[in-house]
């Protein structure tokens, strides 16, 4: 029998939680090290950000059958939403004239397609590691200090998310045994196999929305669709080194919840085509029975 992940997850979670007055040094903002070009991507963020909403709206429908989980969503929720605040706090203080519209903010609200929802914690899972360090990488890349002591938190925060859907992994794991590993397996490949050549695999970076295409992923919904690459590539220069911590994450991770060793890509691609045969022929043995 499974028990619930909620309680705990919503006390450990409560335990580290960050006051947006208190926790903040907002009186130690530096006037002369803020430009108009960092401001416009702190908006770019807050606005992603914001995009928890449309996807906390596909979480609910698609795990409709997984109240233990939903219910872990009111605090994702919550703390994604208080990301986009946090943001536009800073950004309200110091750069008004960047705060996002609430037009700009609802455009990143539309339905996302129905997807089969063990691949979609998947690959929030690896969306909250790949977050984490793109916002390490910003922390380093402003000058101003209110705005990297911002950067810095919000990524201790999106860290902890993903430790949290890996929780929920786990009990997948065992509820749904190879079928969750497949589910998992073939989005670890993909998301492992990025390079920085490639379009950044991020969930809000993803076509969700078929009968919307091309504008159905997040950042194309943006004021500035394009910024997102330049933010990556030419600001907080997040590199091929950058990204190999990221994969390594996603296979190191996976491989302590297989119990198998994943060095690459490659290696995780090899055991899912295992997973697959292994799954077909039982399908294969039940149609006999
Ligand atoms: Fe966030
Ligand atoms: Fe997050």
């Amino acid at each position: 029998m499974n028990t619930m992940l909620y309680p705990e997850l919503y006390h450990s979670l409560e335990a580290v939680r960050w006051n947006m007055e208190q926790d903040i040094p907002w009186n130690k903002f530096a006037v002369s090290s803020l430009t108009d070009i960092q401001a416009n991507t702190i908006k770019m963020n807050a606005i992603t950000e914001w995009s928890a909403l449309p996807a906390t709206e596909m979480f609910l429908r698609d795990n409709y059958n997984d109240s233990d989980f939903c219910a872990f969503i009111s605090v994702w929720f919550f703390e994604e939403q208080k990301h986009a605040l946090v943001l536009m706090e800073y950004l309200r203080r110091f750069r008004p004239e960047f705060v996002p519209t609430e037009q700009e903010l609802h455009a990143v609200r539309f339905p996302f397609d129905p997807a089969p929802p063990l691949e979609t914690l998947m690959l929030h899972f690896c969306g909250e590691i790949r977050l984490n360090h793109w916002y390490r990488r910003a922390a380093v890349w402003h000058t101003e200090p209110v705005i990297k002591h911002i950067y810095e938190t919000i990524s201790r925060d999106e860290a902890r998310h993903g430790g949290a859907y890996l929780r929920y992994m786990k009990k997948a794991l065992s509820t749904a045994g190879d079928a969750a590993q497949a589910a998992f397996a073939k989005i670890g490949v993909l998301m492992a196999s990025a390079r920085r050549t490639e379009k950044p695999l991020h969930p809000t970076n993803l076509h969700v929305n078929q009968k919307l295409f091309p504008r159905d992923t997040v950042q194309s919904r943006l004021p500035d669709p394009k910024w997102l690459e330049r933010w990556l590539d030419e600001q907080i220069k997040f590199d091929n080194i950058w990204e190999k911590k990221v994969i390594d994450l996603i296979l190191y991770n996976l491989s302590l919840l297989f119990g198998r060793t994943f060095k690459t890509a490659q290696e995780l691609n090899h055991y899912r085509k295992e997973l697959a045969m292994r799954l077909q022929s039982n399908a294969d043995m039940s149609k006999k029975v």
